[in-house]
């Protein structure tokens, strides 16, 4: 198909995958997209239904089922592909089923000519963002993965309910892996400027504990969820819905992704989450934050979990 503008390929159209479509078409942030999948008969079912929602989307988007050659000219090749948590399963459990499928995805991707961004969402995502960067060759400002955006999302949103403000006025961050060695942030939480600490200080009705146990839901909520409806899908395909605007509209925007360490926050050869600033160009640089002598030693044990589950692959 001939590119006639901004172009986000989706590769896996599962319940993720076809949230984020849905999610991209109701906020019109791309001109082209196009869905791939095993399931051929699903992802073109997928596009006809998307279209047909056209006419109430606030403005054009080209939809087709396509196929590896689409990503040529793509700007984002965008992978939620992949065996996602069972109950009681662990996203670091799904490493070697999903690492068979990417290095297939990704060769295929990388045949077509693709010279652009990739967003990577399955799980475990900063491990697999990493074997993306390694099985595709592109600088990795140029390979994204989700990360802890959802956690950070979560985690606003908890904060938000706690202390009765607006989720966009509570800035706080979730760093490390998307999984359970994830932290919070408190040293740089923040509510309209003022630190969540001295609201803590400041008046009984709030408690540490509370905090603690909004931390916990904010780091188990994904098992909460998929003990009830067996999957999450909704909260992850907003991130990338979130993710693809920052960089298809170069908005520099500080989001917590997936990132290449080259150093930063005294790590290196390693994605993990933390914020970063994201643009039309991939990430331009990693916002290092002086992390507590607690929050350094809880990112340092996600960093080596990390790492101990990318060594068998690539050590
Ligand atoms: C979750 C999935 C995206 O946290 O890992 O819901």
């Amino acid at each position: 198909m001939a590119h006639l503008g901004k172009r986000v390929v989706l590769i896996g159209t599962g319940f993720v995958g076809s949230s984020y479509a849905f999610a991209l078409l109701n906020q019109g942030v791309t001109e082209e997209l196009v869905l791939i999948d095993v399931n051929q008969e699903k992802a073109e079912g997928d596009a006809m239904d998307l279209n047909h929602g056209l006419p109430f989307s606030p403005s054009p988007t080209k939809i087709w089922f396509g196929d590896y050659r689409d990503c040529e000219n793509a700007d984002l090749v965008v992978i939620t592909a992949g065996a996602n948590q069972k109950p009681g399963e662990t996203r670091l459990d799904l490493v070697h089923k999903n690492m068979k499928i990417f290095e297939s995805i990704v060769s295929e991707v990388m045949k077509s000519g693709f010279n652009g961004i990739f967003l990577v969402a399955t799980n475990p995502v900063d491990v697999l963002t990493y074997a993306t960067w390694k099985f595709s060759g592109l600088p990795h400002e140029r390979v994204i993965g989700s990360g802890t955006i959802l956690d950070t999302a979560r985690f606003r949103y908890l904060l938000g309910q706690y202390f009765q403000v607006d989720a966009r006025n509570v800035h706080a961050y979730i760093i490390g892996e998307h999984g359970d060695t994830e932290l919070p942030v408190w040293s740089h939480a923040d509510i309209g400027g003022k630190a969540v600490t001295e609201f803590i200080r400041e008046r009984k009705q709030y408690k540490q504990e509370d905090l603690e146990t909004i931390f916990a839901n904010v780091r188990d909520a994904a098992y909460h969820i998929i003990e009830r409806k067996g999957a999450t899908y909704y909260g992850i395909a907003m991130g990338l819905a979130r993710l693809t605007k920052a960089i298809l509209q170069n908005e520099n925007s500080v989001l917590t992704v997936s990132a290449y360490l080259n150093g930063e926050y005294g790590h290196a050869d390693i994605y993990i989450g933390v914020p970063a600033i994201v643009n039309r160009g991939g990430i331009r640089e990693i916002v290092e934050l002086k992390l507590s002598e607690t929050e350094k030693a809880k990112f340092s044990h996600s960093a080596t979990v990390l790492k101990n589950v990318l060594n068998p692959f690539f050590g």
